[in-house]
């Protein structure tokens, strides 16, 4: 896509935000390191994003000043990204002796018609820095300070901005509205819609398959469905194998393979159950489960497709791309690294690796999988990880503790769905916890195991709240769960954010 709005990545946790962002406002918008600004081609605009380390530092991470004034863009700089602009054009900037972390607030000037126009004004803002500007060097204008009079938006010139703010967090009240304005003031803005979208991937699928034969491992999840939709769209010729780790929940095998039959894809389902089963008995170190369950996969996968695969089709989202691996590709089911990985990484130097949703955020694959037609209860799947219900089961993974999960996940699944609570969550599930507690049962006191349930917010998973669900419910799971899943005497609900804790158990 021409003319893409280019974010100009120094570190910063939010810096995927800011992209988020400016696609949800309706424009195409990519990530690049620094080095890459020459290569961003004629960008429509240019956010340079914040960054953990300081300008006053010797290798501080720079930016090709000069072709950036050339390029005659607009030009936003986030916290870091304005302290560097700053220190271009002449001014400085001043050690911080603490971090500034958190809620502040915005007091734009009153003269103002640049990114703050239309501002409800002395809104809320978030900070995280710890240096600020010192010096503004000459011609430039304070757009906004915060309560104490401190600058924190400045214009250096009618095209280059500011802020020491983040509009990407939510936290940030008029944010988006910031963002618009300052995209306001851009020509030929690219346009973002995941329909036409859809038109141009295809088309570029067809040109990189090229007639070649393609494998593409399903999981039933979000993101290998829609790569096999568009697969199946392009017309090209494709097998999409299954393997059933023996990890997965209640009745998956047989929901993922008559939801492929409804639509029309052939998958090849392969039974591998008992094999993972066996490989991970009496293991408990998660690191060594994880290497177990990803060997295995990418060993299955390979002796169904066999060796001389001519292209592999993987489900790689953008998140993935510019983060550690999240979900979707056959890579990312080891988030630790191994072995047969190194196929893969073959596959990929040679130029036989497909990512067709490299592009793109979750929730635009989601709109993608339903312009391609897939049924709602598909796309709107909370993501499931790779090893499955391995990770949910801390300790050995035993048939026992599984068949736990699985019940009690279903239930507590089922009556997300039930009272429309399931697609404002992210994720949920039940995990099992490797510790027997007492109880009773009759007269008799039993030592049972404890169960784990955890239902969360977040944006593309860096993050994570837990939900707020309303007691009644949570009581109304755990009486089923007690009363329906054998081996449980104890139902706890897990409310810890990630950060600190992950959003898995392991
Ligand atoms: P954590 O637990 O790291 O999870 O907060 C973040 C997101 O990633 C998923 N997850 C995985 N997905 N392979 C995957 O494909 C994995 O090894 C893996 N580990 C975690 C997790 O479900 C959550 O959505």
């Amino acid at each position: 896509m021409d003319h893409p709005i280019a974010v100009i990545d120094f570190g910063s946790q939010y810096t995927q935000l800011i992209v988020r962002r400016i696609r949800e406002l309706g424009y195409f918008s990519r990530l690049y390191q620094a080095s890459e600004l020459r290569e961003t081609g004629t960008p429509a605009a240019v956010i340079l994003s914040g960054g953990p380390r300081s300008t006053l530092e010797e290798d501080a991470p720079d930016i090709d000043f000069e072709y950036l004034v050339e390029m005659g863009v607009p030009v936003l700089g986030v916290c870091y990204g304005m302290q560097l602009l700053n220190t271009k054009f002449g001014g400085s900037v001043a050690p911080g002796n603490t971090r500034e972390y958190g809620p502040a607030t915005l007091m734009p000037e009153d003269d103002v018609d640049g990114i703050f126009k239309d501002l409800k004004g002395h809104s809320q803002i978030w900070m995280s820095h710890s240096d600020t500007v010192k010096e503004l060097p000459e011609g430039c204008e304070v757009m906004g300070r915060n309560l104490d009079g401190v600058p924190v938006a400045l214009r250096w010139n009618e095209r280059f901005f500011g802020i020491q703010f983040h509009p990407e967090v939510s936290h940030t009240d008029e944010g988006t509205e910031i963002l618009r304005n300052f995209l306001n003031r851009a020509t030929d803005l690219p346009a973002f819609q995941i329909s036409s979208f859809k038109d141009e991937l295809v088309d570029r699928v067809r040109a990189d398959v090229a007639g070649r034969k393609v494998v593409c491992g399903v999981s039933g999840g979000v993101d290998s469905s829609v790569l096999a939709a568009l697969l199946h769209e392009a017309q090209v010729d494709t097998r999409n194998i299954f393997v059933d780790t023996g990890l997965l929940r209640k009745n998956e095998s047989e929901e993922v393979a008559s939801l492929f039959g409804e639509v029309g894809i052939a998958i090849e389902r392969i039974d591998a159950s008992e094999l993972f089963l066996n490989a991970l008995a009496g293991v408990t170190d998660p690191e060594e489960k994880r290497r177990i369950i990803g060997r295995l996969f990418v060993q299955v996968f390979f002796d169904a497709v066999g060796d001389d695969v001519e292209l592999l089709a993987q489900g790689t989202l953008y998140p993935d791309v510019i983060e550690s691996a999240t979900s979707g590709s056959i890579a990312s089911t080891i988030k630790t690294h191994h072995n047969r990985v190194d196929k893969i990484m073959e596959l990929k130097e040679a130029g036989r690796v497909i990512e067709p949703l490299d592009e793109l955020f979750k929730d635009e694959v989601r709109e993608l999988g339903r312009v391609l037609g897939l049924p709602e209860r598909v796309v709107g799947r909370h993501p499931f990880p790779g090893p499955g219900l391995a990770v949910r089961c801390p300790g050995e993974v035993t048939q026992e503790k599984l068949k736990i999960i699985r019940e009690a996940d279903d239930i507590f699944i089922g009556l997300l769905r039930e009272k429309h609570f399931y697609d404002s969550v992210w994720q949920a599930y039940a995990a099992v916890i490797p510790t027997k507690t007492v109880g009773v049962k009759g007269d008799e006191r039993s030592y049972e195991y404890a169960l784990s349930l955890r239902a969360v917010t977040s944006e593309d998973a860096m993050t994570a709240e837990w939900v707020h669900l309303p007691y009644e419910l949570l009581g109304e799971i755990s009486n089923r769960i007690l009363n329906e899943v054998p081996g449980v005497n104890r139902v706890l609900y897990d409310i810890s954010t990630k950060p600190p804790a992950s959003i898995e158990w392991e």
